[in-house]
């Protein structure tokens, strides 16, 4: 497995995203759990329109909360032994805790002509397999909810059997946006950079528009502006690989206004804080079963 994914590897992966598009469109999916997640996961998927909206399947109990689904194909049921029974790439998105009970509740029904993957914060392959045995395909995937617009980073692992499954695995998660594998051991963290990301992001976000207000846009337009910088910041570090100070060192002036406004927030402990809340959120993970 790759541990660092460098632009060769990325270019890889983006070709074999168009190689593989074709074959999406007869697999069946069954998303198990459509809370934040598996409802986001279930909107990406809709929105590829590579894949027919008849073959997807979503499972919870309270099934009112996503009865908009139906109109638009979209199988929603409470059942998980009928999702799963008609699919081809089982997807678990239940909390840590619900995930036991319902891999009993499947096992029965599982194939090994199908593939599972655990979308489940904390919980390993080989938790996985105590339940359910090690006879079917599986893997682990941590995505975010911009997987809703088919923007997620998902990171991925699996064990070095499953190898021959991986592509299928690529295929979907690279039209749902990007995806890198990792070392399982590197799950937890994941986790932190890449799923709770996207709340740090946004807190970023927040503050920066509360201080746009502060000197002078309304806020709906502090929103848009923020926004579209943090898009274009993004982009320009996905597009060119540089480091981000590389682009920095563009925007700062020597006894300009951006490096005093830079030099104050460190000053204030912007980087340190953010660096200590990842740790925090890091260290709330449960190590035992990653
Ligand atoms: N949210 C994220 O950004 C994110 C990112 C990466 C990974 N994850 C992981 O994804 C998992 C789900 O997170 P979440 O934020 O989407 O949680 P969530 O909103 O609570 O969704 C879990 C859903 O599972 C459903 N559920 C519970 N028992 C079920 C059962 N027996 N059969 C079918 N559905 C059942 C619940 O709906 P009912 O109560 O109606 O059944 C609930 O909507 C977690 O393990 C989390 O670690 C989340």
């Amino acid at each position: 497995m790759v541990r660092g994914v460098g632009s060769e590897n990325v270019r890889k992966i983006l070709i074999l995203q168009v190689e593989n598009i074709h074959s999406m469109i007869n697999k069946r999916f069954a998303i198990i759990g459509g809370g934040n997640l598996g409802l986001a996961i279930a909107e990406g998927l809709i929105k590829t329109e590579k894949i027919s909206n008849q073959n997807i399947t979503i499972t919870r109990r309270k099934t009112h909360l996503i009865s908009h689904l139906n109109d638009k194909g979209v199988h929603v049921l409470t059942d998980n032994v009928s999702a799963v029974n008609g699919a081809d790439i089982v997807l678990l998105v239940v909390k840590p805790y619900q995930l036991a009970d319902i891999l009993l509740e499947i096992k029965p029904y599982l194939k090994p002509e199908l593939i599972i993957v655990s979308m489940v914060a904390g919980f390993s392959l080989s938790s996985i397999e105590a339940i359910i045995g090690d006879k079917i395909p599986l893997f682990r995937g941590m995505p975010n909810t911009a997987i809703a617009l088919c923007e997620s980073m998902t990171c991925l692992a699996y064990e070095k059997k499953w190898e021959s499954r991986k592509n299928e695995v690529f295929e979907i998660f690279n039209l749902l946006g990007k995806s890198v594998v990792i070392t399982e051991e590197l799950m937890a963290s994941a986790t932190v950079l890449g799923a709770c990301g996207i709340a740090f992001a946004l807190r970023f976000m927040r503050a920066a528009m509360q201080g746009g207000i502060e000197i002078g846009f309304a806020a709906d337009m502090a929103q848009f502006i923020t926004a579209q910088t943090m898009k274009g910041a993004s982009e320009l570090i996905l597009q060119s690989n540089h480091h981000p100070e590389q682009e920095i060192d563009k925007v700062t002036t020597p006894r300009g206004i951006t490096i005093s406004g830079l030099n104050e927030m460190e000053h204030q402990g912007f980087s340190s804080s953010l660096i200590q809340g990842l740790i925090t959120s890091f260290s709330k993970i449960d190590k035992k079963d990653k």
